[in-house]
């Protein structure tokens, strides 16, 4: 099972709660945090991409937040082994082919093949206006970043210069050296809609889902198999096979009582009213349905895609079901991130272990 940490690089991470907590958007958290899942034998460092407008989500998530591009990339000169992803929305800017190869290139240098990139799209209408335009229509985008990807892919792996003339975006003599160690960076993508899961299947290594149903685990449990089926299906249907990874936020105690209590002061502290995203309006297939099953104690929990709650023991046999599922690694969410990934990496760590998850 691929281990991943979600850092905190916005404000009030996934969670709308003053409760009292570490959690921090600083660099310096987070590259703590980055060492700290590299300590510990994680697998993979990932940050979120959001371009929120003043006040963002609620007093907590307040939209203060430093860039996934440049923070996780920078974290390649003070990490060795960990992969690094940063999310980046290629369709924004917009971004050229060209730089995105040449950047890429150069973080897969400096990382020593460890950097990758989690392309998106943008599902948050606001964003889109903050650079100019309407947003563009949602499956409308996903031919664009193929198109985007299809270039970039072809700089990374071309010898000769490049003539291009395509719908969007145009080159003549373009090159791009020294190549990426390993082909290319490593591809993921974030999605749960047909053609979301069309383009991961074409491009991507790893494909980030969410929860069909709710972030309730016993909800989700019950339908991811056939969605994680489904996406993995249609990579092989193109040729290719992928991972499928799923962000738990774990609210962990050293007990299962201590745990709920946890989960319950966290609610206790919410500043949410709006729900998932508040008042910012989302065309997202990937979170359609937490409104439709969550409840506004789980918004007010927050997190990422599904919630777990309870002591070590109860935490591993969720890791352990969602494997069973067919998930291939999480990446995991906390409240307060430093104390938390440090109980999860004395208490859960060892009994992932003892089942086989880990090495
Ligand atoms: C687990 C997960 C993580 C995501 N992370 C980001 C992100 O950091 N920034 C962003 O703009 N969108 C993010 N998205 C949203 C997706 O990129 C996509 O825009 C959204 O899910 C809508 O596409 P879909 O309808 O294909 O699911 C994420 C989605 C999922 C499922």
């Amino acid at each position: 099972m691929m281990l991943g940490l979600f850092l905190p690089i916005q404000a009030g991470g996934w969670t709308g709660s003053t409760l009292q907590r570490t959690t921090t958007w600083t660099f310096d958290y987070n590259a703590a945090l980055a060492r700290q899942a590299e300590d510990l034998g994680f697998d993979i460092v990932f940050g979120l991409a959001q371009f929120l407008p003043k006040g963002g989500y609620n007093a907590v998530q307040n939209g203060t937040g430093i860039d996934s591009f440049i923070t996780v990339g920078a974290l390649a000169a003070i990490t060795s082994r960990i992969l690094l992803i940063s999310t980046v929305h290629v369709l924004y800017g917009p971004w050229h082919p060209l730089h995105f190869a040449k950047f890429g290139a150069t973080l897969d240098h400096i990382s020593k093949g460890r950097w990758g990139v989690n392309v998106v799209t943008g599902h948050r209408t606001v964003e889109h206006e903050m650079f100019g335009w309407p947003q563009i229509e949602h499956d409308r985008r996903y031919e664009l970043a193929d198109e985007f990807l299809a270039v970039v892919q072809h700089l990374w792996a071309a010898d000769e210069n490049s003539l291009y003339a395509g719908e969007s975006w145009r080159m003549k003599g373009a090159y791009v050296t020294p190549k990426p160690l390993f082909g290319r960076p490593v591809i993921v993508n974030a999605t749960g809609s047909g053609a979301g899961i069309d383009f991961a299947a074409k491009h991507s290594d790893i494909v980030f889902i969410s929860s069909p149903t709710g972030t309730a685990f016993e909800t989700a449990i019950e339908a991811l198999p056939d969605h994680v089926a489904n996406v993995k299906r249609a990579a092989r249907r193109v040729g290719r096979e992928v991972k499928v990874i799923i962000n738990p936020m774990v609210i962990i105690g050293e007990t299962e009582d201590a745990a709920n209590d946890y989960a319950e002061a966290i609610i206790a502290h919410s500043v949410t009213e709006g729900g998932v995203f508040g008042h910012i309006k989302s065309d997202a297939h990937a979170w359609a349905k937490r409104k439709e099953y969550d409840t506004p104690r789980q918004r007010a929990l927050g997190g990422g895609n599904l919630q777990i709650i309870g002591g070590p023991e109860q935490v591993a046999e969720s890791i352990a079901r969602l494997k069973e599922a067919g998930i291939d690694g999480v990446q995991l969410s906390f409240f307060d991130f430093a104390p938390d990934l440090a109980l999860f990496g004395a208490r859960v760590l060892p009994l992932l272990k003892a089942r086989g998850l880990r090495l």
